[in-house]
């Protein structure tokens, strides 16, 4: 890892740290939730400039957008209308050029999410495809096939939509079109030329606007298997991520990334991509972070792990090891908009998996929370925030189903797509409208407990989660920055205590609901609960503790 050689300055726009995304804590605000500036209940763009402050106090290195683009909504936002405008509830292209500005002065990256797989069903292309009409060279932008069965009724093939029901819907001239996801969000065909020209064009857009990175959707998705062959399975939902699909991870999307990494390495201040890939292992997840291909892949096996010390020491092994042949950073991530936020994940004592409906112990989850995240901020690369979990927030488990948006919760009739529980507005304040998110309410209601656990509340408390992360991100740039390197040295440690040393400092986990004496040296860095000085070369840490100790 490189060094850094000129002193840190509050200015990206003026320094550029080489490899800066390496070891980056990055902040992901998904904009319709994050600060609404105009009180019209939907978070936007000003929201997010007049809150980018907190943002550098808190101390991460950059910022990642949900999409903001011209969309109908139909999956808030990942079903794109126009790749080069903002939609008008976020705000206009002007403001998304001031907040880039803002950012960088306060020395904060931008990242931007990128919508490939799909556009929206009311994107030009599509709309002209519909009109003409079957043998139109925009329907070759998309996959429209004739469907099965005598008189074209059956879809031409056996493929499931990932929120449920076929991935075919049928238009008026009878002809199917393929929606990996909503049938509004119809999939581009990236063997068509004029489909790959074009996204070639939409990146550099965003870069001369002055991005430093996209956060590629779906990178898994792009190219189809040849002949769109059936997957042969009725329960092809329960496949993904294990097995090889036809429509996912498939080889001839590497060469894609290849050409866009070419672009991006054509800028200045190393801009980077970070691929959202699901992948059957983390060696084809490392495929995706080849070095003249994206920078980072995010971890999904790390985000899908219980609060179990084996469990998490052999995923961050695999983790590490799967990274290390092709040079990229291991990333980690805990929570994110389209899974349950770990303190409600961590609530329960089995794994539930990550779309939970119940709100489980909430005490307990917060406590391991807290641990897992000091755990994840220690690990070596790169680390994802996102927004409300330096808050300790907990899912919104009790929603009713009629303030529901997710358009996966409709296609699975309601037994599944519990992703708004994670989208609810961030509390700023104790009091006001929507706890300070807005003067205009909010446009999922908030939990009137969440006055309790607002930005306000927690500032200025040292046992608040805000303080500890805000403690845990400064401890990392002291002691966890370049000259402390990738490699980790794990510690042999009591069963259920997962430990390793870094750099100077020590971290360790007690994932067990009882104390355990360690035997350690080292002062207390941070906590993720009150811990004991370490005595005598002994510390008993308590349950569902990290600490971080220096030496
Ligand atoms: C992944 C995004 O994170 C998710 O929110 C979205 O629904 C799908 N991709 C489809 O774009």
């Amino acid at each position: 890892m490189t060094q850094q050689s000129e002193a840190p300055s509050p200015s990206v726009a003026d320094t550029v740290r080489r490899d800066w995304w390496r070891d980056a804590v990055i902040y992901q605000v998904y904009p319709r939730s994050f600060a609404d500036g105009n009180g019209d209940g939907m978070g936007d763009l000003q929201g997010v400039r007049d809150r980018l402050p907190y943002l550098r106090d808190l101390g991460v290195d950059a910022v990642w957008l949900s999409p903001f683009y011209a969309s109908p909504q139909a999956d808030a936002g990942y079903d794109v209308s126009d790749y080069r405008a903002i939609d008008p509830m976020f705000g206009t292209l002007h403001d998304a050029d001031g907040l880039i500005r803002d950012a960088h002065d306060l020395g904060l990256r931008v990242i931007v999410d990128l919508v490939p797989n799909h556009t929206s069903d009311q994107y030009d292309w599509f709309r002209r495809a519909l009109a003409e009409g079957p043998g139109s060279p925009l329907r070759e932008r998309y996959h429209f096939r004739d469907g099965k069965g005598e008189n074209g009724e059956l879809p031409p093939n056996d493929w499931d939509s990932i929120f449920g029901g076929p991935a075919w819907t049928r238009v008026a001239d009878g002809q199917w079109y393929l929606h990996l996801f909503a049938p509004e969000q119809p999939d581009l065909n990236w063997e068509n030329q004029a489909v790959r020209d074009e996204f070639r064009s939409i990146l550099r857009f965003w870069l001369d606007m002055g991005v430093d990175g996209f956060r590629i959707d779906v990178a898994h998705g792009l190219i189809k298997a040849d002949g769109l062959p059936d997957v042969g399975s009725a329960e092809q939902l329960k496949l993904l991520g294990n097995d090889s699909m036809p429509f996912f991870d498939q080889d001839g999307v590497h060469e894609i990334y290849r050409s866009w990494r070419q672009i991006l390495d054509e800028y200045d201040g190393e801009r980077i991509a970070v691929a959202e890939a699901w992948t059957p292992t983390v060696e084809r997840t490392a495929n995706y972070v080849r070095p003249d291909e994206l920078h980072q892949a995010f971890n999904f096996q790390y985000l899908g792990t219980h609060w179990d010390a084996d469990e998490l020491r052999a995923v961050i092994d695999v983790s590490l090891a799967a990274m290390e042949p092709v040079g990229a950073p291991a990333t980690w991530v805990l929570s994110n908009h389209d899974v349950t936020r770990h303190a409600t994940r961590f609530a329960h004592d089995v794994h539930l998996g990550t779309q939970l409906r119940e709100a489980g112990d909430r005490e307990l989850g917060l406590r391991r929370a807290r641990a897992a995240s000091l755990l994840m901020l220690a690990l070596p690369g790169s680390a994802y925030v996102y927004q409300g979990e330096e808050l300790g927030l907990p899912d919104v488990v009790d929603l009713p189903d009629e303030v529901r948006q997710d358009p996966s919760f409709f296609r699975a009739a309601g037994q599944d797509g519990f992703r708004d529980g994670c989208r609810v507005p961030i509390p700023w304040t104790r009091e006001g409208s929507s706890y300070g998110f807005g003067s205009g309410g909010s446009w999922l209601p908030q939990p009137a407990e969440w006055a309790g656990l607002s930005v306000e509340a927690q500032t200025g408390d040292p046992g608040s989660t805000l303080e500890l992360y805000r403690a845990a991100l400064a401890a990392r740039r002291v002691h966890l920055g370049p000259e402390a390197g990738e490699e980790l040295r794990w510690l042999q440690l009591p069963d259920g205590v997962l430990g390793f040393v870094r750099g100077d400092l020590v971290c360790l986990a007690n994932t067990t609901a009882a104390p355990v004496r360690i035997e350690t040296d080292g002062r207390v860095v941070v906590a993720s609960s009150a811990v004991p000085p370490v005595t005598a070369g002994l510390l008993d840490l308590p349950a569902d503790t990290t600490v971080w100790l220096a030496r």
